[in-house]
């Protein structure tokens, strides 16, 4: 391991970890991502983590996820157990080791595949593997795999002995409260007794059902009404469990309140949309001290994630495929607007390279000098 200081604080390198192209002009930046991006990876915890959600948590929204928190749990999309067996293997599930620690969720109804997946997920390095039973989508539904699952506790509780058989990683499961006619409390013990008898020891809970006729996949996570309180009883009747709750949480405040109630919490929307409340994770929900809290300024955090663009672009990486997970950055802030229109426009020109996020990152910097002015006059 070799050693960087950031804030006064030693870090240790990961060997191995993919240097970053540098040549920005911010020095300071350049020192902060580049020991901020490279610290040996956290323990796994789950008390804080962001949702796999497909066409959102890819291996750039990871990395910049990264920037934001080092201590929450990240996933991937789910990805298809057969699609990681006879697919391009290679590029689904590329990731860098600075976006640890993550987590691959697969989707699947079968023993002996998922537990090939699992493994050959493993063997890339994730650090957890995660069984979809939450997923409503027709597409999953047809294949009966993901929230379908809810009917047939048995063949989970032998799809997550397969898995754990297969790797050494934790095998975890997520789930909803219920679906369809299936949604009894009753119910929902009964799942989780079955699969937790299969040595799964952490379900991460969607506390809401599905109904898999009817609604669409936004739909079922909508309308469905949350029962935030039937999550806390199974935590209080299955206490040797970890369970995590998901589902409609939208601060770090309420996240702390339902961390009195359980083991962890699981954002989605919130995190992808809003993504500076990562920022606030290391400090309000671990508790690290605020100088070894991850906390980047969103413009280090916008110079980072230039050089990742330089590197990536290089590669022959559409810049619209990194930037679009940043759009949510500066969101409530003066200029977010334009910040916006900057990067989804500006990253779709032909040839468009890491010069766009630095016209981005000029545009807010005008808009806090102008707010800075306004303010002085004021007090004048
Ligand atoms: C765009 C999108 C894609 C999603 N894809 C997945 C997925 O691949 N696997 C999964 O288990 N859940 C998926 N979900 C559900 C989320 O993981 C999460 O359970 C849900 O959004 C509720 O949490 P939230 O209210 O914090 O967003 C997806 C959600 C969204 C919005």
């Amino acid at each position: 391991m070799n050693k960087l200081r950031f804030g006064g604080h030693p870090i240790e390198i990961a060997p191995g970890s993919a240097p970053i192209a540098t040549g920005a002009a911010n020095a300071k930046a350049d020192h902060c991502a580049q020991a901020e991006m490279r610290p040996a990876a956290p323990p796994l915890s789950r008390r804080f983590s962001v949702a796999p959600m497909m066409d959102c948590t890819d291996r750039h929204c990871r990395y910049f996820h990264r920037l934001l928190t080092r201590r929450a749990l990240l996933y991937t999309e789910m990805l298809a157990a057969n699609a990681v067996i006879h697919g391009d293997r290679a590029r689904l599930l590329a990731h860098r080791p600075e976006e640890h620690p993550v987590a691959l969720q697969l989707g699947g109804a079968d023993p002996a595949p998922l537990a090939e997946a699992a493994a050959i997920g493993a063997a890339h390095g994730y650090v957890e593997i995660n069984l979809n039973v939450g997923c409503p989508s027709g597409r999953v539904r047809d294949g009966c795999f993901g929230a379908a699952l809810m009917a047939e506790p048995a063949r989970v509780a032998a799809c997550v002995a397969a898995m754990r058989s297969a790797v050494a990683v934790p095998v975890t499961v997520k789930c909803r409260t219920g679906i369809d006619n299936l949604d009894s409390e009753a119910h929902l013990i009964r799942f989780v007794e079955t699969v937790a008898a299969a040595g799964a020891t952490t379900f991460i809970v969607h506390a809401r059902k599905a109904w898999l006729s009817g609604l669409s996949p936004k739909e079922n996570r909508e309308i469905p009404p949350l029962d935030y309180e039937r999550v806390y009883r199974l935590k209080a009747r299955f206490p040797e469990l970890e369970i995590v709750i998901n589902g409609g949480i939208t601060s770090l405040d309420a996240a702390r309140a339902h961390l009195a109630h359980v083991d962890g919490v699981m954002l989605g929307r919130a995190a992808y949309h809003d993504p500076w409340l990562l920022a606030g994770v290391d400090a309000a929900i671990y508790g690290a001290p605020q100088q070894s809290a991850r906390k980047l300024s969103r413009s280090e955090v916008l110079r980072a994630m230039m050089r990742y663009a330089e590197e990536e672009c290089a590669r022959g990486e559409a810049l619209h495929r990194i930037t679009r997970h940043m759009l949510g950055l500066c969101r409530g802030r003066p200029g977010a607007r334009t910040f916006r229109r900057i990067l989804s426009e500006g990253a779709c020109r032909p040839g468009a390279g890491p010069e766009v996020i630095a016209e981005a990152l000029a545009a807010i910097s005008r808009m806090r000098q102008v707010d800075a002015d306004q303010a002085k006059a004021q007090q004048c």
